[in-house]
């Protein structure tokens, strides 16, 4: 299938916590969802309100920055948060135990470009990036596999 894409501009944090709890209610196990962008797009903001809307019990969702790891039980199935960043080679993509997380588990992935060869190609890629305002970004969504459609298309709609 053809790449896709939909892209929109994220007004304040507040809208991007909107867009984020959308698309969580919608993920299911195996569902990769790639976050990019600079230093301060706001990749860890996004996962941070995504998981706490379907988190099973109320828990602090800290940035993985050093953890580069960290999983939740969540109401859609276990979630994996990752920041990449630090990744030392790829290698420590198996050892985490990511490639595994990618089949079973819901996973979102901040610094994706560290994943190589292993990042998934059916998973939705989300680009953030600054806009002319300090609280605006634009997101960009881009995906080949048939699964996102449906999940975009409700953005779209909201
Ligand atoms: N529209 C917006 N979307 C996301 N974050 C925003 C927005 N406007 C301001 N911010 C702020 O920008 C910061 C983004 O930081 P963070 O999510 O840690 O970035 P990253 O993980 O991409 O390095 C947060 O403090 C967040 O509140
Ligand atoms: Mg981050």
């Amino acid at each position: 299938m053809a790449c896709q894409t939909f892209s929109l501009l994220l007004g304040s944090a507040d809208e991007t916590a909107r867009y984020a709890q959308t698309l969580g209610a919608t993920l299911r196990p195996a569902d990769v969802v790639l976050l990019e962008g600079p230093v301060g797009a706001g990749k860890t903001h996004f996962a941070r309100q995504l998981i706490q809307s379907i988190l099973t019990d109320p828990e602090d969702v800290p940035s993985p920055t050093f953890t580069l790891v960290q999983s939740y039980e969540t109401t859609r199935g276990t979630l994996w948060h990752a920041d990449l960043y630090r990744l030392s080679s790829v290698f420590e993509v198996e050892e985490l135990g990511l490639s595994e997380a990618f089949e079973t588990a819901i996973c979102l992935v901040e610094w994706p470009d560290r994943l190589g060869a292993l990042a998934p190609p059916d998973a939705l890629t989300l680009s953030f990036s600054p806009a002319d305002k300090e609280e605006a970004r634009h997101l960009t969504a881009t995906w080949t596999a048939q699964r996102w459609s449906d999940p975009i298309q409700s953005w779209a709609a909201a």
